[in-house]
């Protein structure tokens, strides 16, 4: 009897497991815009990949988005000097002044910048990456980096790489 209520917990326990991880949240940082258009392209791959996906801007979040863990997706562009973008500020500074363990986060990281901006070239999306780390949270994948100034289009590229990334998870 013990053992069939083991095997019952353990089967349940690694049920909810996988359907956590076929679940991907994309938080969106952007200024102007772009890196909503990229969020959207990725949604529709993972989608077509069979994954659950909500995109959710970062206005007015904080780090209680994180509280049940899971899989995130960061889609985030580059402002000022080499800042988050003004709707990601509220998100970043929680995080980075809460204690907050996110071990049971795993993330990817989907930077967006331009490299005229030499020495601050997607550091938007490489502070998240470095806050999410130091709060214990595991990254899947490198950080994955967009050129705006290298002719291609931020949606397509964005599109195509998480394809790959997505098999990582
Ligand atoms: C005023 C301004 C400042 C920027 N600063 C940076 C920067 O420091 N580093 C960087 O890599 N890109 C920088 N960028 C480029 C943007 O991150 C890039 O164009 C991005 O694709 C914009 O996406 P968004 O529309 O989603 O905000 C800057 C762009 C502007 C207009």
């Amino acid at each position: 009897m013990l053992v069939i209520i083991f095997y019952m917990h353990y089967f349940f326990q690694s049920g909810t497991a996988g359907a956590q991880m076929r679940n991907i949240t994309i938080l969106v940082g952007t200024m102007t815009g772009t890196a909503e258009l990229v969020a959207d392209e990725i949604a529709d791959s993972l989608v077509g990949e069979g994954f659950d996906v909500q995109v959710v801007a970062m206005d007015g979040l904080d780090g209680l988005i994180f509280s049940d863990g899971g899989v995130f997706l960061i889609c985030t562009s580059t402002y000022g000097q080499g800042d988050v973008p003004d709707n990601a500020l509220g998100l970043y500074e929680h995080l980075e002044h809460s204690r907050s363990d996110l071990s049971n986060v795993r993330y990817g990281i989907f930077a967006m910048g331009d490299s005229t901006y030499d020495a601050t070239f997607c550091q938007g999306g490489k502070m998240f990456d470095q806050l999410l780390t130091k709060l214990g949270a595991k990254r899947v994948g490198d950080v994955q980096e967009h050129d705006a100034s290298s002719g291609t289009m931020p949606e397509d590229e964005g599109a195509k790489w998480v394809v790959d990334w997505s098999k990582l998870i």
